[in-house]
């Protein structure tokens, strides 16, 4: 088995296909052989996605899908088995990203986003799918957390509580379905160099420039490098792991450092993009992120975005 086949003829369903790390995983995913379900709150940029060049016509399916809304999930889940018949792997990709804010300030809709879309979508996902899986007697689900999973940063109590979640969930379905044939697995990947990180901090040198040097390995990572890991992770080439998570982080939560006195608040953790709203998009200009990024001291390594 090579690369090439290893997902041969399986079906993955990708939530948050449209991001760019579900764009990679996609693929990746369809590179190996596989059939694929591309599910995104945008459903436009899903069907883009699934008319691009990367992947074979006619192996692909995108649909709208709000995984924090259990109707939604149940009616996408039936189009896919409707379209394909079966089920093989899940990936749940797609999160939401809430302003930062310390704990006291954190408003309860911020809080109920993050938990909905994050764990409760994916809990949606995988009930839905591990009902064909258990009927094939195979199956396995990826969920997509983060190092955030297993450190934190100031301000990002609703994020890391809703990864560090699913970190649960995953030991979870493994305990509860292994005997059915299925596997669950995490992946806790450090900052990635995608849009998401590019719409809060800047250009890609800047992005770099920002969160690099916090990291041991003296890089970020690329979606390319998490898509890699989910390919081992689906094939059978994992096939003895189960209810575990990949950290991949480049050694970041590997490293112990003693944050400066003045750490320990959202304002200022250092964390270069402390001015995310709930879209994603910066509340202010780059040079007022700049000027901000330059009086941020905080914790001796840049704070982690993942
Ligand atoms: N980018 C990073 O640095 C980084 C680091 C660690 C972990 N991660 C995780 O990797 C995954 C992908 O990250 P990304 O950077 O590609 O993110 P992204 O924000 O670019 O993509 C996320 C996708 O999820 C979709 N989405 C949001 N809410 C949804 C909902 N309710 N239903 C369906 N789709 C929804 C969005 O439309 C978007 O296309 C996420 O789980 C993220 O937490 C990212």
């Amino acid at each position: 088995m090579t690369d090439q086949s290893a997902l041969s003829g399986r079906i993955a369903v990708i939530t948050g296909a449209a991001g760019d790390i579900g764009h990679a995983i996609a693929a990746r995913f369809a590179a190996a052989g596989a059939g694929l379900a591309l599910l995104d709150l945008d459903a436009d940029a899903a069907g883009r996605l699934a008319q691009g060049s990367e992947l074979p016509p006619g192996r692909s399916l995108a649909l709208g899908c709000d995984v924090s809304d259990e109707a939604s999930v149940e009616r996408t889940v039936a189009a896919v088995l409707e379209r394909f018949g079966r089920i093989d792997i899940l990936v749940n990709n797609a999160a939401a990203l809430t302003p930062l804010a310390p704990v006291a300030d954190v408003p309860a809709a911020a809080w109920r986003q993050a938990i909905d879309v994050n764990l409760t979508g994916a809990f949606l996902m995988a009930r839905a799918c591990l009902r064909p899986m258990r009927k094939a007697g195979r199956g396995v689900v990826i969920n997509i957390a983060s190092q955030l999973a297993h450190v934190t940063t100031p301000g990002r109590a609703p994020y890391s509580a809703s990864k560090a979640g699913l970190l649960s969930l995953t030991r979870s379905i493994a305990l509860d379905h292994a005997a059915e044939g299925i596997r669950a697995v995490s992946l806790s990947p450090g900052a990635v160099m995608t849009g998401r990180l590019t719409r809060l901090i800047g250009s890609p040198d800047e992005v770099a420039a920002a969160l690099a040097p916090g990291y041991p390995a003296g890089r970020i990572g690329r979606p390319e490098e998490v898509a890699a890991a989910a390919l081992f992770l689906a094939s059978d080439a994992a096939g003895f792991v189960n209810g575990s998570d990949l950290v991949m982080d480049g050694g970041y939560t590997a490293r112990s450092v003693r944050p400066r006195a003045s750490a320990g608040s959202a304002r200022d953790s250092g964390c270069r993009c402390r001015r995310a709203t709930s879209t994603g998009a910066p509340r202010t200009g780059r040079a007022d992120r700049a000027r901000s990024d330059t009086r941020s001291g905080g914790a001796s390594r840049p704070a982690p975005c993942g």
